[in-house]
């Protein structure tokens, strides 16, 4: 006590010290604001110019390869092991996996999903996962307008030249080790970055972007009787909407009127899109990531033996819009819908040489 109170010297400067400390986690000033709602109802958003710069950057695209012709024989015809492209020209064909090599295997190349010496062999799990991803693109660029509308995706809007894209996701374990020892941290109360540094439950992705809970949590009477959510699951909604703004760079007013969260009149039409993007994201990992769970290899899973999965930041990476919105699924119209199966051309039938004919 007689030290705190030595002299009011020393008792600036540990103020100015502590001050310090707890400011290093904000973020300078000057912010830029720009009115996102109707005047007067605080719709702001902030952006910090000097992080955005960052984004920016990491948002280029790439540019696209010279167009090839539709003309000439069908992959499907020439090669021995064509089973989702099949009905593309050969030149087609080729630009595709030229553009697939620079979006997501620019070092190794061709052969980080090719045996070398027989390019029909499927005996790498990464040319296993790329069919499927070819099909996983083409079906939220055809089924998922709602939410990709005309812009679309390609492997790069995930991978950004990376076999394994950035932001991905496995299930938590909830009660790490040592959880018990300073009392049950039952999945929260951890400075995650997945829930931005806050004590929030740090991984709300299992429940809503896998499972089905219900996000909504607010009640809809006027007595608390009609509203059974509990605190935990408000936290988890919580937790969620976080994601959704960190992984787009944006405050939670992009969606929201904020005299009511839960009300959709008022709400900017951003918050229909995002609506239908959780539906999608839920959707693509049940449907295209977790049945690949088998094909990947061990050291690709989580803790608890999970596939990789796609949250909100995995397209997104600190956008509102991927890529800020520019196109590359214009230059690759091959990836816009599932292509229809392949029929090889019958073959010719040799006429057989009869010993007769011989003769
Ligand atoms: C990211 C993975 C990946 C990369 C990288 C890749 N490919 Fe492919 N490749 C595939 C997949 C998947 C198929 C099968 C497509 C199908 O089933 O419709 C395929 C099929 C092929 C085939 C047909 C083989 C046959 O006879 O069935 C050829 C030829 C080919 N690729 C060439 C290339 C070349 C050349 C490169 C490098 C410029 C390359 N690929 C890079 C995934 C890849
Ligand atoms: C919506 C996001 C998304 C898109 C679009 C996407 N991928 Fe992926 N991809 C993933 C995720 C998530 C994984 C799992 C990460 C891992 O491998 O651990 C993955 C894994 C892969 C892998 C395995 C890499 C490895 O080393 O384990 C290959 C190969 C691949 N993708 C190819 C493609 C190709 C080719 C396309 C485009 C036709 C594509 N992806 C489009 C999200 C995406
Ligand atoms: C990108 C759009 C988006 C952003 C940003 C966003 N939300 Fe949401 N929010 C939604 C959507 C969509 C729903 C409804 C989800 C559903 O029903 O599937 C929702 C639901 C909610 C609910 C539940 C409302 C109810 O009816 O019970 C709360 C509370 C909420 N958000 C709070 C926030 C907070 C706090 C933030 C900022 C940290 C935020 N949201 C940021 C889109 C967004
Ligand atoms: C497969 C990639 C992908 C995933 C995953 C994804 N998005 Fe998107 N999102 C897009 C694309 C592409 C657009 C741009 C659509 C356009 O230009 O019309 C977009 C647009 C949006 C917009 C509209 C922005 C505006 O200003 O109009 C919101 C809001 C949004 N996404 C929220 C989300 C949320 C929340 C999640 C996670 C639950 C999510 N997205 C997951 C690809 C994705």
């Amino acid at each position: 006590m007689k030290d705190l109170l030595k002299t009011p010297a020393t008792w600036l400067k540990t103020l100015a010290l502590g001050s310090l400390v707890l400011l290093t986690a904000c973020e300078r000033p000057p912010m830029d604001t720009v009115q996102h709602g109707y005047r007067g109802t605080g719709m702001v958003q902030v952006y910090n110019p000097r992080t955005l710069e960052g984004v920016i950057e990491a948002n280029v695209v790439p540019e696209a390869q010279p167009p090839a012709s539709a003309d000439g024989p069908k992959a499907g015809d020439v090669y021995q092991n064509v089973k989702v492209l099949g009905d593309l020209s050969v030149g087609e064909f080729t630009r595709l996996m030229v553009s697939m090599t620079a979006w997501v295997s620019p070092e190794k190349g061709c052969n980080y999903c090719h045996n070398a010496g027989n390019f029909a062999d499927d005996s790498l799990y990464t040319k296993i996962v790329a069919r499927k991803m070819v099909q996983m693109t083409q079906t939220i660029n055809s089924k998922w307008q709602n939410h990709v509308g005309q812009a679309g995706v390609t492997c790069f809007t995930c991978h950004r030249g990376q076999p394994v894209p950035k932001f991905v996701w496995f299930t938590a374990d909830s009660q790490p080790q040592g959880s018990n020892f300073i009392g049950d941290k039952a999945g929260q109360n951890t400075p995650a970055p997945s829930v931005k540094l806050t004590s929030l439950p740090y991984d709300p992705f299992t429940s809503y972007l896998l499972g089905n809970e219900p996000i909504r949590v607010a009640g809809t009477t006027a007595l608390p009787a009609g509203n059974t959510s509990s605190i935990q699951r408000t936290e988890k909604t919580y937790a969620l909407m976080t994601h959704m703004a960190g992984s787009l760079g944006v405050n939670c007013t992009f969606c929201h009127n904020t005299h009511s969260f839960g009300a959709w009149d008022g709400a900017p039409p951003q918050r229909a899109t995002a609506y239908h993007g959780i539906r999608m994201t839920r959707e693509v990992n049940n449907d295209f990531l977790v049945p690949l769970t088998d094909t990947f290899p061990t050291e690709r899973k989580g803790e608890l033996g999970d596939v990789a999965k796609l949250n909100c930041a995995t397209c997104h990476q600190g956008a509102y819009k991927p890529l800020f919105g520019q196109s590359m699924l214009k230059d690759h119209p091959e990836l816009a819908t599932l292509r229809a199966a392949f029929a090889k051309a019958p073959a010719v039938v040799e006429p057989v040489a009869t010993p007769a004919a011989a003769q």
